[in-house]
């Protein structure tokens, strides 16, 4: 069963946008107002909310309810049920342009950016033009645009997205009034999963959500996509499933090899390192992950800190095995064992036996004496 969760809890209002306060407070002022811009340009990481942004405001500008109704538009929300709602909800309204600039879909309509643009809309107010991951945009269609948004025409509204603003040109940036997407914190994404969980029936361990939304780095989308697959490979969302299909092997598994080394265990290490290159993992990415996670023992350790900044990536428990392995050995220690362990990494990728650079390191560096 697959629920494409992110599609059926798109957000319907400007306010159930999670995480971007300041955004969505200006839009609905300006939409109380009926003062919105001809030209957005909503940028930021994926998964943050700027499609779901760009139809809102494209629904607000073309409510019925809205139009006919002053009391309600000082909601500066949209109706979602007149006509014009339900059509651009299900993708169907004639008068809003979605153009995907990653996959050429409605292409065209920019090659013809200012004949399209100069004829009246057919149904709705305003006509208004969706341009998704503007930055691929080749040239003639950035200038087309351009030209279109120097002069535009009354009945038009430009909402552009992107996750690479430096790639646009500052003429076309300059244009439209600008708003930042930020990432979402992993307790609004946990709450969200949690809701979602709730209302879907769906049985989970609350740690599997922490660790879905730690896997998800700030977007929703991929937290509410990974919380689909996890529940189709199984009915129950659990760590050890999250695990699997985010393919890493948990900090669970980091954290008990590093406990291996800060002990200086030796002979349990090799056999441990043995047994993880049997199972098949990719031991080169095992590598690094430990030189991350050394890492972050070694940071937590000079500045208690922080705590507060890795809590918004790692789960609490990560949190707690990192201090305590912090407080096993110097700081000598780990920055000796990193050092190696970076050499060893580049050697691996290189080497017909991956795992030989980096036994031999862990060797090394647990029969020295310092
Ligand atoms: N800020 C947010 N608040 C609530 N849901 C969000 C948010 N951002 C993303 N989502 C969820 O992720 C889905 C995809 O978001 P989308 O707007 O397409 O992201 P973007 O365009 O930034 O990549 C939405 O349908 C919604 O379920
Ligand atoms: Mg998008
Ligand atoms: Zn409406």
């Amino acid at each position: 069963m697959t629920l494409a969760l992110y599609r059926k809890y798109r957000p319907k209002i400007l306010a159930d946008l999670l995480g971007q306060e300041m955004t969505v407070q200006i839009l609905r002022n300006a939409a109380r107002e009926n003062s919105l811009a001809h030209a957005y340009l909503f940028y930021g990481p994926r998964g943050t909310g700027k499609t779901t942004a760009a139809r809102l405001v494209s629904k607000i500008v073309n409510c019925e309810t809205r139009i006919l109704n002053k009391e309600f538009q000082k909601g500066g929300e949209p109706c979602n049920q007149c006509r014009v709602c339900s059509e651009i909800d299900s993708g169907n309204g004639l008068d809003v342009i979605e153009i995907d600039a990653a996959s050429n879909r409605g292409i065209d309509e920019i090659r013809n950016l200012k004949e399209v643009a100069r004829t009246a809309p057919i149904s709705y107010p305003r006509k208004v033009f969706i341009v998704d991951e503007a930055h691929m945009l080749t040239g003639p269609a950035f200038n087309a645009l351009l030209k279109t948004l120097e002069e535009p025409p009354p009945h038009v509204m430009f909402i552009l997205a992107t996750t690479e603003y430096e790639k646009l040109p500052a003429t076309i940036t300059s244009r439209a009034q600008r708003f930042a997407f930020k990432k979402l914190d992993k307790e609004t994404i946990m709450k969200k999963i949690a809701a979602i969980c709730k209302a879907e029936g769906l049985k989970y361990e609350a740690d599997a959500l922490e660790l879905i939304a730690v896997a998800a780095d700030g977007g929703l989308r991929d937290a509410e996509s990974l919380l689909d697959q996890v529940h189709s490979s199984a009915p129950t969302i659990t760590i050890k499933t999250v695990e699997e299909v985010i393919g890493r092997i948990g900090f669970k598994k980091l954290h008990e090899f590093a406990e291996l080394l800060v002990t200086k265990n030796l002979p349990l290490a090799i056999k441990y390192l043995g047994e993880l290159n049997e199972s098949g993992i990719n031991i080169v990415q095992f590598a690094k992950d430990l030189i991350h996670y050394l890492r972050r023992i070694l940071s937590l350790k000079m500045n208690p800190e922080l705590e507060e900044m890795f809590n918004k990536e790692l789960t609490r428990e990560d949190i707690t095995d990192l201090r305590e392995l912090g407080a096993m050995a110097e700081a000598e220690f780990f920055i000796k064992l990193i050092k190696a362990l970076i050499s060893a990494y580049s050697d691996m990728r290189y080497s017909p036996f991956a795992i030989v650079p980096l036994e031999v390191t862990i060797i090394e560096c647990l029969q020295s004496r310092s």
